[in-house]
């Protein structure tokens, strides 16, 4: 059996972050269930949100965030993560990380900052419109040079051990984890009284997403079933602007596009945003999602079209190089011709409840990232601000377990090994991929951006239903990553969908037609689900 003074689960931003500052102070394993680049980091497009221009202040950030975040933000929490982000880029930028800039008069250099949507100032840093590639690629490197973090790739996390599972009287802390090895299927025990989920979110409980396999709520999944505090899992942000085309279905066009003066556009070429906010194409993501949905409904289009067709071309293709070649590569040159967009499924603003510093509610257990509901997000993302918060939590995640050794410390216990009994391999895979395939759909179908209470019901009983089957196959067959991947899918849904029957009220990203206004006073707060 393996220990470690920590172990990370996931290789995007924050557990990256993570292991690198945490390997100054002891040995770290990082758990990943495919390669180490491969994480919803590696895809972001848009860039950092930070405040780094005097034009702009902690105050504005803060400012645009809260009203983002429709009531739900924690302002001290978000206060704390945005005043610490300058320091957190100048540590990137120091690891390699290259960030745009524009010459001055005179030769000098500044950072070339854009603007996405709830953004009053332009303070989004970025690399292109490849900006997590380039964070993802230069944090693997660093990784890699660095002694005393060994890196388990193709291994998946199946489930945490705590003391409570074990049936300890002493305080319930994490203990282990159990990984399943994907090349050899075996599972393997890992024991640490530190582990850190970073995990990433759940885009693919929907059937249309912008995130990439990866992320399936496994960190969520595991934290519920270990006894942790979840919350806020109504809140799924819609991205409003995935490319609509049958061979490339994930594929964002970034928020930046519209920051640079992309229009929304109907299918007759006319612009509707104005209809719905007086910040037009540049409103917080809720509004913009929803009046796409609206006008798809309305007038039957399969899709809304974004054009950026009267910038100028050598902008265009110099300022979003790789959407461009992408989109070329599918027949649409953007820069003649609009491009078809619908919303899609991108980021969960809730998750694991934990502080500010990633503590969650169980000892030892840390949630850092999309994972986490720290408080920052509230009820709406502010664009850019999940890249900020991974890099801000990992390194007080690290500061705080190094302040209070004796909370975290390793519990000295022999931790059961996994037992597989005499289960089988699994003799139907088309069972697995009809459930996967299922529950997206499902998703998709009663629990997207307009909801009612009686497609929440509907989700909420085929749910009971499919978690019975999965549960069956769980504990009769081998288990496999698919396997694994499709019994958290269901974990999460049921939270997603329990979480949005509590909320009667519309707010932010949760929309219902049966309580279209704000309910402050019965529903101004977090909503918060206990296992027990
Ligand atoms: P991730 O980067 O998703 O990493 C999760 C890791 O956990 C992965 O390595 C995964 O393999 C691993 N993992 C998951 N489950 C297990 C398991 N059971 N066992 C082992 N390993 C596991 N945000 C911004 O701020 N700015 C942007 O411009 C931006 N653009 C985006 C564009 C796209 C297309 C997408 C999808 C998201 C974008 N976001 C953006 C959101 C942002 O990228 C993510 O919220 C952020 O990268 C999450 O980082 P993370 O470290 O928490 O998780
Ligand atoms: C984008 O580039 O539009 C994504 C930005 C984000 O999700 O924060």
């Amino acid at each position: 059996m393996k220990t470690f003074d920590f172990v990370v689960i996931g290789s995007g931003i924050a557990g990256l972050t993570f292991a690198l500052k945490a390997s100054r102070f002891g040995e770290v394993a990082i758990i990943t269930k495919r390669n180490l680049f491969e994480s919803n980091t590696a895809y972001a497009q848009g860039g950092v949100a930070c405040v780094t221009s005097t034009e702009d202040s902690f105050d504005l950030h803060l400012r645009d965030t809260i009203e983002a975040g429709a009531g739900l933000c924690d302002e001290v929490v978000a206060r704390t993560i945005i005043t610490e982000g300058p320091a957190r880029i100048r540590e990137l930028m120091e690891l390699g990380v290259k960030f745009d800039e524009r010459e001055l008069p005179g030769g000098f250099k500044e950072l070339d900052l854009t603007k996405e949507g709830g953004h009053s100032k332009r303070r989004v840093l970025h690399s292109q419109d490849a900006t997590g590639r380039e964070i993802e690629a230069k944090l693997v490197e660093a990784v890699r040079a660095t002694n005393g973090i060994t890196i388990l790739e193709d291994h998946m996390a199946v489930d945490l051990i705590t003391g409570g599972k074990l049936g300890f009287a002493v305080e319930d802390k994490v203990l282990g984890l159990y990984v399943l090895n994907c090349l050899t299927g075996r599972v393997e025990t890992i024991r640490s009284g530190r582990v850190i989920l970073a995990t990433g979110g759940c885009g693919k409980v929907y059937l249309y997403t912008t995130n990439p396999d990866i992320a399936t709520g496994d960190g969520v999944a595991m934290a519920w079933r270990a006894g942790a505090t979840v919350a806020n899992m109504e809140f799924i942000q819609f991205h409003p602007t995935c490319l609509y085309h049958h061979k490339e279905r994930s594929f964002l066009i970034s928020e930046a596009l519209r920051g640079e003066g992309g229009v929304l556009k109907d299918a007759r070429g006319e612009p509707f945003m104005h209809k719905y906010d007086s910040r037009k194409d540049l409103a917080p993501r809720d509004i913009v999602a929803r009046a796409i949905d609206c006008e798809m409904k309305r007038t039957g289009a399969k899709c809304v079209y974004l054009d950026i067709t009267h910038k100028p071309s050598t902008f265009v293709r110099d300022r979003f190089p790789m959407i461009y070649q992408r989109c070329l590569e599918l027949g649409i040159d953007i820069t003649s011709e609009p491009i078809p967009v619908v919303p899609a499924a991108h980021y969960q603003c809730g998750g694991v409840k934990t502080d500010i510093n990633g503590q969650t509610s169980i000892p030892g257990l840390f949630a850092i990232g999309e994972v986490a509901c720290t408080g920052l997000h509230g009820a709406n993302r502010l664009a850019s601000n999940s890249l900020l918060e991974g890099l801000v939590v990992a390194e007080r995640a690290v500061r705080f377990i190094i302040a209070h050794p004796s909370s975290t410390r390793s519990t000295i216990v022999d931790l059961p090994e996994w037992e597989s009994g005499d289960v089988q391999d699994i003799d139907e895979l088309v069972v697995i991929y009809h459930n996967w395939d299922e529950i997206r759909r499902l998703m998709w179908d009663y629990v997207s951006i307009v909801r009612t209470d009686k497609r929440l019901r509907r989700a909420s009983t085929r749910l009971r239903n499919l978690h019975s089957e999965i549960q069956e196959f769980y504990w009769n067959f081998k288990i496999t990553r698919d396997l694994l991947e499709l019994r958290n899918l269901t974990t999460v849904a049921s939270l997603i969908v329990d979480s949005a029957l509590s909320r009667r009220e519309s707010r932010g990203l949760h929309y219902t037609l049966d309580y279209p206004d704000l309910d402050p006073v019965r529903f101004g707060k977090e909503t918060l689900l206990h296992r027990f």
